[in-house]
């Protein structure tokens, strides 16, 4: 039941059409991604850090948030460099971080606020710099590209558990599932 990165990423890149347009530009403009990368970082903390449980989780380990800034900066980069022009090493590494924030307990409701807020922080320093509509267009699609992963890594996490954990057939769990929605 559990997704292939790299097929889920070709798929991805259809349904948003991440064409070579968008690459290009994306690259072209890796220096200024790095450069802005940590002021991107201090907003994306400074707003989870104005949510009672995000704080929380935040601040559950020492030295999480420093180690947090970083791992940021190099995820918001690679959104620029593509590591291996967005191949399988790209889609695995989305993969990784969808299963890091299901396995430290952060609920789904959070992720899609979060990455709003990398797009509308974005956008603002795009405006700002006169940047292109070329390159907020780019930035936009690889946003909800890396933001399908994390999504799709949490229904991943859980149906795999429940299928372990019962022996129920992929076809019997969806089966449940609309039925159970029905009945809401
Ligand atoms: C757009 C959404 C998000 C992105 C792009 C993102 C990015 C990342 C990255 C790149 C990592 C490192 C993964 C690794 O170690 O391989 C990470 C880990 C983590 N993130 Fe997020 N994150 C997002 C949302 C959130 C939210 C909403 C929270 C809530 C507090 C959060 C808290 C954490 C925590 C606690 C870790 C693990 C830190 C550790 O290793 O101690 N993230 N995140």
């Amino acid at each position: 039941m559990t997704i292939e990165p790299s097929a889920f990423m070709n798929t991805l890149v259809k349904r948003f059409d991440f064409h070579e347009n968008d690459q290009s530009t994306l690259k072209a403009n890796a220096a200024w991604g790095l450069e802005i990368a940590a002021e991107m970082a201090d907003h994306f903390y400074a707003y989870l850090g104005r949510d009672e449980e995000m704080n929380a989780v935040l601040n559950e380990t020492e030295g999480r948030v420093h180690r947090l800034k970083q791992t940021f900066v190099t995820w918001f980069h690679e959104m620029f460099t593509g590591i291996d022009h967005w191949g399988d090493d790209y889609a695995e590494r989305r993969w990784k971080i969808g299963l890091v924030h299901v396995k430290v307990g952060i609920q789904p409701q959070h992720i899609v606020p979060a990455m709003a807020t990398v797009v509308n922080e974005v956008g603002k320093k795009l405006k700002a710099q006169e940047k292109s509509e070329e390159l907020k267009d780019a930035l936009g699609k690889i946003c909800m590209i890396d933001l399908a992963f994390i999504e799709q890594s949490y229904i991943d996490v859980a149906t795999t558990a429940v299928l372990r954990e019962t022996g129920w057939s992929a076809a019997l769990f969806k089966r449940l599932v609309t039925k159970g929605a029905e009945s809401m």
